[in-house]
């Protein structure tokens, strides 16, 4: 079989049987297999699910990453190979993206066997991005020891499969989470002021967070605010005693994510407090942006060209990617492929365009192989 023929086989083979972040353990047990079928070295650093992988020796040290988990979705595409477990899906493409990963291993272990290779090639195959755990238990067993850069890829359904894309600096947004507490006095609905009416605090304090975006930040700096859940009481003639109410910050650099929280705790706190009731804010640190390293994405891009890729130019997105953890100890870059899906990512309907592939498993071969060689030339 043909290394093409392999990794659609083994993307077939993973979009029918996703499994969750931290359960991937089918799909473990399958890239050891195809791993372990071309001879290459796994390395049991003790991660719970994920394989780390290696071809070459010494230093330099590139790293590849492919996320291998699935979301929680009913798949509703209409295709051949559709998910077999109920209310899971490949909704993301990270079942693409482990083949790709796949493609480039395979490659690369026949350059190791021609000794073509200046240096090691690291395969991070991680499990949990969904749940922005996966990056930090991979670094946490070691997987980055001794790596010089580090690059990761996701597709992207809005670019046609010959398209590529990438940014220096900031190329996904910081993902947090909040929860606030309004506390205020119970009440009978017909005598407010024997109480504290949290509901009106509560939406006094919903439009003003709405002030944070219009009217702290620059005109320029992105950023959204939402709050996306609000829940108080439980009849109609009862004033009650708290709101509870979630939501998210998407921001792109660490100054604005700490102007967004001290605003917001500003608000929360004082808006509460100056009503007659007590306003606390949650912040729970989600992943922190991906910064790209320019080096990095213009050897990237150039590279892209030079195997066929139309490079094009996006904006950077406000969804978040557990990538940006790597990029905190190492220096790399993260792209996008096309995957041309009429659908969403997440979407019940998302589907790929296979053709993306071998091109884009080939791109990787040739991309890391570009890097070990700048190192290397650094080095000397
Ligand atoms: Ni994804």
């Amino acid at each position: 079989m043909t290394i093409a023929d392999t990794i659609q086989t083994l993307f077939l083979e993973l979009h029918q049987h996703p499994e969750l972040s931290n359960h991937e353990f089918e799909t473990t047990k399958r890239i050891r297999e195809y791993l372990q079928k071309a001879g290459i070295r796994i390395l049991e650093l003790g991660a719970k699910t994920g394989v780390i992988a290696e071809v070459g020796s010494g230093s330099p040290v590139v790293a590849l990453r492919a996320d291998i988990d699935a979301l929680p979705i009913e798949e509703q595409a209409a295709c051949s190979y559709r998910s077999q477990n109920s209310q899971v899906m490949h909704a993301c493409g990270h079942d693409v993206h482990t083949s790709i990963l796949m493609g480039a291993a395979y490659l690369l272990k026949a350059q190791e066997q021609e000794q073509n290779l200046p240096g090691t090639v690291r395969f991070l195959f991680q499990p949990a991005e969904e749940n922005f755990s996966g990056a930090l238990e991979l670094i946490e067993v070691g997987a980055l020891d001794g790596v010089d850069v580090v690059l990761g890829l996701h597709n992207n359904p809005n670019l046609t499969v010959n398209q590529m894309t990438s940014c220096a600096g900031p190329f996904s947004a910081n993902v947090d989470r909040i929860e606030i507490t309004i506390t205020g006095v119970g009440a009978h609905a017909a005598k407010p002021e024997t109480g504290v009416d949290p509901i009106v605090i509560g939406a006094q304090i919903v439009t003003a967070i709405q002030t944070i975006v219009s009217r702290t930040l620059a005109g320029l700096e992105p950023a959204v605010v939402s709050i996306t859940k609000f829940l108080s009481g439980n009849t109609w003639n009862v004033i009650p005693e708290t709101v509870e109410m979630e939501g998210t910050v998407r921001t792109l650099t660490p100054e604005v994510r700490a102007k967004v929280k001290a605003q917001l705790t500003n608000i929360v706190e004082n808006i509460a407090s100056a009503m007659g009731g007590k306003g606390e804010l949650r912040w729970f640190d989600g992943p922190p942006s991906v910064i790209n390293v320019p080096e990095w994405v213009d050897l990237a891009k150039t590279v892209a060209q030079q195997v066929g890729y139309e490079v094009v130019d996006i904006e950077p997105q406000l969804g978040g990617e557990d990538f940006a953890h790597y990029l905190h100890h190492v220096p790399g870059a993260f792209l996008n492929i096309g995957s041309q899906s009429e659908y969403a990512l997440h979407h019940p309907k998302f589907q790929i365009n296979r053709d993306m592939i071998m091109p884009a498993a080939n791109y990787w071969y040739e991309l890391a192989q570009q890097v070990l060689t700048v190192l290397k030339n650094n080095q000397s």
